[in-house]
């Protein structure tokens, strides 16, 4: 394919940056971040190499699930600016050749939705259709998403004397979108936003949304749910040739193919890989590549134009849900033994490096390592300079802290009393004396710099987000060696997942005459003429290697 034909599937090799606007950077110093200390840092993010801005809810809330609870789909939560604010960082980022997505919550809205508010003030209101009732829950229940504070999907409304039904929070009732009032009210949405300058949407909770009563064992169901994602697909295609959805779909890998659209791949255009994080883990806790690499082959088949987005950590709980009971114990054992650090059962509340110990080989090779696997990679703010979380915060908030700018004050992310912070900033070997942008954009040597020159490195190498992937047969179990080709383009990555060194023989088809070029460290390495290497690699060692044919004019 030329890059004519690529370039409008800008997903397929983007760099994502996910950020809370609230904790970002607040430039009118009332302690909470705002929508002009995002557009003041869009230059650093460029300087990054970002390429697609996610952010997350930053509409009217009253702020029970961190803006995953809306009032108002149209509008921008007063604290943190107004839409003129917003058009602002969208332009601006599109100015730096980023776009901008927005998160999507269609699923629910908050209980103080207008919508709600009518809806439950009587069962004649016109929005009362608009959310999902029962005179009696469901005999059978799937358990709650949030079983620390939820212990039914359906919550009883005095007033009109039926139940109505909520996934997640009770203050979260669910929207009843086998009513095709509310999916034409979704479809504007989507609209307004689109028409504002979104590049599109990262899609909360995508198979609660299409499920609607099923999950929760009543029979209020849409006929053909994927139908209806195909039609939110096709609606935003008219809107937006190049627009993207995003999704959260954690399901295993048997479900997954179908929210692509199949081989058609008129869905969802990429999907967060959930069981390839958590086999990551359960990989990086055992020492041993076995268990990513089979979630790596276990991909489903799907159209080209379809996209994997790998990421290391989001801002909800690292969720081991699909890991078995065993399994989940060697993660929790090695990444969070004590009970503060997990959360629901299933999930860890803490970042990378912590988890790792601070050991820079091991943190910089989990990010080599995830911005080689096949498929687009997301940073959640703060990773690339490498910040810890905050224990004292309660469950998922430990890693939303704010960001840290500078080792001063606030570590400069504002300039209010440390008390009015919107959340406190992390203190101790992770705080900002320690860990923050200023210190490490100066210091070749940082972790900054490092991501950054993968950042460039990916960017400047198609085969990652296009290539065909093929695991490379060696011998050494904590080793996971695979290539990537594209056009006449081929990479090799190896990582060592162990921390005592390895030598890595390895064999690759119809190189010709060539050698090994590795992108990272500049070495260069030779390559027998039927495509023998071996390779060494330190404990926790990673290399990106290129195939450069001998002679190669083409080289810069
Ligand atoms: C998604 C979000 C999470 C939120 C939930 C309810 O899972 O990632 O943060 O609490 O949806 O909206
Ligand atoms: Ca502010």
């Amino acid at each position: 394919m030329s890059i004519t034909e690529t370039s409008d599937l800008w997903w397929k090799s983007a760099v994502v940056y996910c950020l809370d606007v609230e904790t970002f950077m607040d430039w009118n110093n009332d302690g909470i971040g705002d929508l002009e200390g995002v557009a003041n840092r869009l230059d650093y993010l460029a300087e990054l190499g970002i390429t697609c801005l996610w952010l997350m809810p930053f509409y009217p809330t009253p702020d029970r699930d961190d803006g995953y609870d809306i009032t108002d789909f149209y509008a921008v939560d007063s604290r943190l600016g107004h839409l003129g604010d917003l058009v602002e960082v969208i332009r601006t980022a599109n100015d730096r050749g980023m776009r901008v997505i927005a998160d999507l919550v269609i699923n629910h809205t908050s209980d103080q939705h207008p919508w709600f508010l009518s809806a439950r003030s009587s069962r004649d209101s016109p929005f009362r259709d608009y959310y999902v009732w029962r005179d009696e829950p469901p005999k059978e229940q799937r358990e709650p998403v949030f079983p620390d504070e939820e212990t039914s999907n359906w919550e009883y409304d005095k007033k009109t004397k039926q139940y109505y039904q909520h996934v997640f929070y009770k203050h979260q009732p669910d929207l009843n979108v086998t009513n095709p009032v509310v999916r034409d009210e979704i479809a504007k949405i989507l609209g307004f936003w689109i028409q504002l300058g979104m590049s599109g949407f990262r899609v909360d909770a995508v198979p609660f949304l299409l499920e609607t009563e099923a999950v929760m064992g009543g029979d209020n169901l849409l006929p053909d749910p994927h139908a209806y994602l195909r039609s939110l697909r096709a609606f935003l295609g008219r809107r937006s040739g190049d627009g993207v959805l995003l999704g959260e779909v954690n399901l295993p890998r048997e479900e997954q193919s179908v929210f692509f659209g199949g081989a058609d791949g008129d869905e969802l255009t990429m999907q967060f890989d959930f069981i390839g994080m958590q086999k990551m883990y359960l990989s990086l806790a055992r020492e041993d590549a076995g268990p990513l690499v089979e979630a790596l082959q276990s991909r489903p088949d799907g159209s080209p134009d379809s996209q994997w987005a790998n990421f290391a950590r989001n801002h909800d709980e690292l969720t081991l849900d699909k890991l078995s009971e065993d399994e989940r114990a060697e993660v929790f054992a090695a990444f969070g033994p004590e009970e503060r650090m997990q959360v629901y059962g299933r999930g860890l509340v803490r970042r990378v490096p912590p988890m790792l110990a601070g050991d820079p080989r091991r943190i910089r090779m989990l990010y080599s390592l995830l911005f080689s696997l096949p498929g687009t990679p997301v940073l959640f703010y703060g990773e690339e300079i490498g910040m810890g979380e905050d224990l004292e915060q309660k469950g998922r908030m430990a890693v939303r802290t704010p960001m840290q700018w500078n080792p001063g004050r606030n570590g400069g992310f504002s300039d209010a009393a440390p008390a009015d912070l919107v959340s406190p900033v992390v203190e101790g070997g992770f705080g900002p004396s320690h860990v923050n942008v200023q210190t490490q954009r100066r210091d070749p040597d940082s972790l900054l710099s490092f991501i950054r020159r993968l950042i460039r490195h990916y960017r400047n190498s198609p085969e990652f987000g296009w290539g065909a992937f093929e695991i490379l047969e060696q011998p050494r179990p904590a080793v996971l060696a695979h290539t990537l080709v594209w056009g006449d383009g081929r990479l090799v990555a190896l990582h060592n997942l162990g921390s005592e060194p390895a030598d890595v023989p390895i064999l690759l088809k119809d190189t010709g005459k060539s050698q090994l070029n590795d992108l990272l460290s500049g070495e260069v390495m030779s390559l027998t003429d039927d495509g023998q290497a071996r390779i060494p690699l330190e404990g926790y060692g990673h290399r990106w290697l290129r195939v450069v044919r001998e002679p190669d004019t083409r080289q810069y």
